[in-house]
């Protein structure tokens, strides 16, 4: 589905013209449907069927509280990575019980904070952060649930920055360590083993990678049984890719379907952790072309977002579809660079780009937007974050208002009682 699309030659949001948004809420803003947002969670929903499962929505990718209470109205559960993370998740709605915990660097006050509010399992990645967990939970009289994060060594074929599957990144344990793991977990009498976990990278197009990697979670859970060690749950992680320039990949419905298929034989509730596709497509970052420019090598459009407001083109030098918010009357001929107002080379939006002749004023939907686009942003080159706005069928809502200078220098002190 595409919840953006011309009419009348403006581009729409849902039943919303994002010129009319850009008049109101001024740009940049990054503008979110909350139809996709449902839809795309509805279709993982489909692929499990009756089985049961937990959805556990990737905060990471998009943690404004509007979409996290979108999907929790949907039952969704959430995968958080940190104690900020765990605090949104439960002010949006999403029962604690819903929620897992993954990351490498978990600290004793999140993990008390996660074990107050209740959360459904810890993904524990090494022994150091066993032993932490044991000791925080023994200090609130609690026991904690845990599942191992195991690495699959399964290459998920995607951007090296984010394939975390590989036996030489620091994710998870190793098959051998986490069998020792559950060993001594077991006999913690501080923690309760639920389940198992493994996540392998983002932004994966093919299906095999996956399947290979629950094929190795399937063996671990068999010798883990043989142990005597019976898990509740069996968390497959996210990384489900989108398409950004043509890629095709398995819809959520094909890929847990596939899954549920091999799971056939396993009593365990499946987990899944999805980010990006629940929320990749369902966003755009509308920015204003504020100068156009011929260096008389290079053409630029020079706008007034830049890589602290979307950093995955520089981070990673993704790609993301550039729109006329105004419809073209004819197909681009222009090659130019769309960068930023930021003092780096390396911030652009689009390099090399084929784009409709603009000037300046026009306004440009950057698209697929929705994951790692604000949640990634920051006030680099003290640049007030932009508004976000959501958009529900014939009305939007701004769900985060753009910062103000103020917001900037609002936690800041000048020292009285020193003299520089
Ligand atoms: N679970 C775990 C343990 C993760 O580390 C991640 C993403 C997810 C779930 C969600 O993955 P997704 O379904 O969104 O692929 N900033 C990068 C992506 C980093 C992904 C980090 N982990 C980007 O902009 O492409």
């Amino acid at each position: 589905m595409d919840s953006f699309q011309y009419r009348n030659g403006i581009l729409f949001c849902e039943d919303v013209s994002l010129a009319d948004i850009a008049q109101q809420v001024g740009t940049p803003f990054y503008c979110y449907s909350s139809t996709h947002l449902k839809a795309r969670f509805r279709a993982y929903e489909k692929g499990f069927g009756n089985r049961k499962h937990l959805i556990c929505f990737a905060v990471k990718a998009n943690s404004n509280l509007a979409v996290l209470s979108c999907l929790a109205s949907l039952g969704a559960g959430a995968d958080i990575v940190s104690g900020g993370e765990l605090y949104r998740a439960v002010k949006a709605g999403i029962s604690p019980e819903k929620i897992v915990y993954s990351g490498v660097g978990k600290t004793e006050e999140e993990m008390a904070f996660a074990l107050e509010q209740g959360i459904a399992m810890f993904n524990v990645e090494s022994l150091e952060e066993l032993k932490t967990l044991s000791k925080v939970a023994k200090g609130l009289g609690k026991k904690a649930p845990v599942a191992f994060r195991v690495n699959p060594d399964v290459d998920p074929k995607t951007h090296p920055y984010i394939s975390t599957g590989l036996k030489k990144n620091k994710f998870g344990l190793s098959p051998e360590q986490a069998l020792d793991a559950y060993k001594e977990a077991a006999t913690d009498p501080n923690l309760t083993v639920v389940g198992i976990d493994c996540h392998i990278g983002s932004q994966i197009v093919e299906m095999d990678p996956f399947l290979d990697a629950f094929e190795r979670v399937k063996n671990m859970v068999k010798k883990l049984e043989d142990m005597g060690i019976n898990l509740s749950f069996v968390d497959i992680g996210g990384g489900l890719g989108i398409s950004y320039k043509g890629e095709n990949p398995p819809s959520p419905e094909e890929y847990i379907s596939a899954v549920v298929d091999k799971a056939q034989d396993m009593p365990q509730t499946i987990v899944v952790e999805p980010g990006r596709s629940i929320c990749g497509n369902a966003g755009v970052l509308v920015t204003k072309i504020l100068y156009t420019k011929d260096n008389g090598e290079k053409e630029f459009y020079i706008v007034d977002a830049g890589m602290n407001d979307l950093g995955r083109p520089s981070l990673y030098d993704a790609y993301h579809e550039i729109r006329a918010v105004k419809e073209p009357s004819s197909p681009g001929t222009k090659q130019v660079d769309v960068v930023g107002p930021i003092c780096e080379t390396g911030d652009f939006l689009a390099r090399d780009r084929v784009l409709p002749e603009l000037t300046s004023g026009a306004l440009l939907a950057v698209m697929s937007a929705g994951a790692y686009g604000f949640t990634m942003s920051s006030n680099y080159n003290s640049r007030p974050r932009v508004a976000e706005v959501m958009v529900y069928g014939d009305k939007f809502h701004v769900v985060r208002n753009r910062e103000s200078w103020d917001d900037l220098i609002s936690l800041e002190h000048i020292p009285q009682e020193v003299s520089c």
